[in-house]
């Protein structure tokens, strides 16, 4: 009989594909994912931890399931409820003893336990928790069967990470650096070309720290195993996130200049442009050693578009510090950038440290550094105008009869044509650039693959 699951997915991509695996772990149970927790037989709550709030959050969303939990306990039914992702890691028993009505706390690295725990929970109607750590092994106890992700796919070939940045969870969250092996990476990345996959975005905490095992036995980079997919057949697009400066490697940056589709857009976090903050960060590189390698990336493709992550307000940033950011932005010039308020997380060693920055100060940065970010994704934007691009049409738009896609550089398009373009990279003219988004229309020739 079939039982309906609801996954709400926090956080980063890697969660993303973290629950298409959960669904793909319960698909022989009977499990089919519906889109609302409201007749679900079993709610998962893939959950972040990197910032307060995203932690926060969770809690606030449980509450909600309890009462979908209690009204149909009145009609006789059980939902079981399982929080998985970094907050299970990070809180583990807490979370049942804050919300005693949650059945199990599964982490990253345990997901293939799930059925297992399904069945305990059943038996001995008490939560159970699963923590282990067993990274080599997470990604063979996962079943091979493959749902098709569509037309573009994510598929993780890293995982973990042993940089230890001061303010950041992931490192215990999801423990030490583990790479895929390229032969198991490759077979699933076939799969889902096989299922029409035409963009595959390679995953990892940090991706560019791949090490995996190669074909030949030995040890590969990340760029050996990036051009080994790109030469998969079928494959339109090829991305990665997320990439540390301290690992663009001299072959890795060539790759961008060689391996035609290997788009030319780039996520390479920086946090902050002042030294002294990098290195209270921990980040092993400094804000010349970042332009350095944005310059050597221009070099070899100069197309090529870049996005950040930033930190405003880290302990001890001052004034100076910040102008420090706002003048790398300014060297740099980014397409788009994600920017966040420095939020102190449990057994971090930032979180310990005095000279917190006060929230107004903090709030005060954030709203310069966005202002200067959206301006420069506004000129990015306007760049385009009159250009014809290939677009990934993936979903309609928000109004009746349009279609919306991305471009090579992860821009958002919209085009008023209807339902037909939806899984097909078409060539578009640009006729609208905006802050956010832009507007198109399909050139005469159409389409290109798909
Ligand atoms: N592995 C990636 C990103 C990890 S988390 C990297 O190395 O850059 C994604 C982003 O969240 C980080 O780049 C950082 O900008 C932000 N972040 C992490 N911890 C944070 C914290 N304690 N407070 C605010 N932002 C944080
Ligand atoms: Fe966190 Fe730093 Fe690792 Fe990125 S590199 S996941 S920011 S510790
Ligand atoms: Fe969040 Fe864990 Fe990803 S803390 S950003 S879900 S690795």
């Amino acid at each position: 009989m079939s039982k309906k699951l609801y996954i709400k997915t926090y956080g980063c991509q890697m969660n993303v594909y973290d629950s298409l695996r959960m669904a793909d772990v319960l698909a022989p149970l009977g499990y089919e994912e519906t889109d609302s927790p409201a007749h679900a037989d079993m709610v998962i709550l893939n959950t972040c931890h990197i910032r307060e709030k995203a932690a926060e959050k969770v809690y606030s969303d449980l509450g909600r399931i309890r009462e979908e939990k209690e009204r149909q306990a009145g009609e006789g039914k059980k939902i079981l409820i399982a929080v998985a992702g970094c907050v299970a890691q990070a809180e583990g028993e807490e979370i049942i003893a804050r919300a005693p009505y949650v059945d199990m706390v599964v982490g990253p690295q345990s997901y293939h336990t799930l059925p297992d725990l399904i069945c305990k929970t059943d038996r001995s109607r008490k939560s159970a928790v699963a923590l282990d750590f067993i990274e080599e092994q997470k990604f063979d106890l996962l079943p091979e069967s493959l749902k098709s992700q569509g037309v573009s796919a994510f598929v993780s070939v890293q995982e973990g990470c042993d940089k230890f940045c001061t303010f950041c969870v992931v490192p215990y969250t999801r423990g030490a650096e583990y790479s895929r092996p390229v032969a198991a990476i490759e077979k699933e990345v076939r799969a889902q070309v096989a299922m029409g996959a035409i963009e595959i975005v390679l995953l990892g905490q940090n991706v560019n720290a791949y090490h995996g095992e190669g074909a030949d036995g030995k040890e590969w980079s990340f760029a050996q195993l990036l051009a080994r997919i790109a030469a998969i057949p079928g494959i339109a697009r090829l991305r990665y996130t997320t990439s540390h400066p301290k690992e663009m490697t001299e072959d890795l940056i060539r790759a961008h200049g060689d391996i035609e589709n290997l788009m030319p857009m780039l996520h390479l976090p920086v946090q902050s442009g002042a030294d002294r903050i990098l290195k209270a960060m921990n980040r092993k590189h400094t804000a010349a050693d970042y332009i350095a390698i944005i310059e050597k990336l221009r070099a070899v493709r100069p197309d090529i578009a870049l996005s950040s992550d930033f930190i405003v307000g880290f302990p001890g940033e001052t004034e100076r510090d910040f102008e420090d950011t706002l003048r790398l932005v300014e060297t740099v010039g980014f397409a788009s950038s994600y920017s966040f308020k420095y939020s102190p997380r449990p057994g971090t060693p930032a979180a310990e440290k005095d000279m917190q920055v006060e929230e107004p100060v903090k709030e005060e940065r954030l709203a310069r550094l966005q202002a200067l970010i959206a301006q420069q994704q506004l000129a990015f934007n306007r760049t385009k105008l009159g250009a014809v691009m290939p677009v990934l049409f993936t979903r309609e738009g928000r109004q009746n009869g349009q279609s919306l896609g991305k471009t090579p550089y992860l821009q958002s398009v919209y085009v008023e044509q209807g339902g037909e373009l939806i899984n097909r990279l078409v060539d578009v003219t640009i006729t609208g650039a905006y802050a956010n988004s832009l507007k198109g229309e399909v050139t005469s020739q159409g389409v290109i693959s798909g």
